[in-house]
């Protein structure tokens, strides 16, 4: 697929997204956990373009159910599949929800948990940081990934699963490295 191409792909999924989610945190949510796939798929020799798109469309249903939890995930799929989105990205939307579909092991969704994790704690970091993410540092991620209570909405053990392919503090610093990127568009500074 040629460059080009897979711009007009990722455009359109950023696209989908915004018209089926209104919410700006949502919106940022689903923009760093797609920066964060990314950077993993080079890291990992994998798709990125592919991976992207499925940080970018995780949520896409989240609005819709309503935080449904035996919604989730599967009208998503649905959703996407009606728009001809390819089995590779739709059922990785499926499966992210462990709640329906308990714990796989397949990379992509190894990290994709990690990646949906780590970015509300990316976010909350910041906020103390008065919104300045390019403040935050690897060593200040590791010292709020020990505190429970801070952003206890990320699931720490979501993110642990990524050791499985790399060190932590080399995952801290490559998704901290991939929302300051984008941090602009986070309406971070
Ligand atoms: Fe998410």
């Amino acid at each position: 697929m040629g460059e080009i191409l897979e711009g007009m792909q990722t455009e359109e999924a950023r696209h989908l997204m915004r018209a089926c989610l209104e919410k700006e945190s949502l919106r940022s949510h689903c923009l760093s956990t797609a920066a964060i796939m990314k950077a993993l798929a080079s890291r990992m020799g994998k798709d990125p373009v592919q991976w992207e798109m499925i940080g970018l469309l995780h949520d896409i249903d989240y609005e819709l159910v309503g935080g449904d939890m035996e919604r989730h995930g599967e009208v998503g799929y649905r959703m996407l599949i009606e728009r001809e989105i390819g089995e590779d990205i739709a059922g990785a939307v499926r499966r992210h929800n462990d709640f329906l579909s308990g714990d796989s092991q397949d990379p992509v969704d190894v990290a994709l948990q990690a990646a949906d994790n780590i970015s509300g704690l990316i976010i909350a970091t910041a906020a103390v940081k008065g919104g300045r993410i390019t403040e935050v540092t690897e060593k200040t991620l590791r010292k709020k990934f020990k505190e429970k209570a801070f952003a206890a909405g990320c699931r720490r053990e979501k993110v642990m699963g990524i050791t499985r392919f790399m060190e932590l503090p080399e995952f801290f610093s490559l998704a901290l490295g991939a929302m300051q990127e984008i941090r602009v568009d986070l309406g971070l500074g």
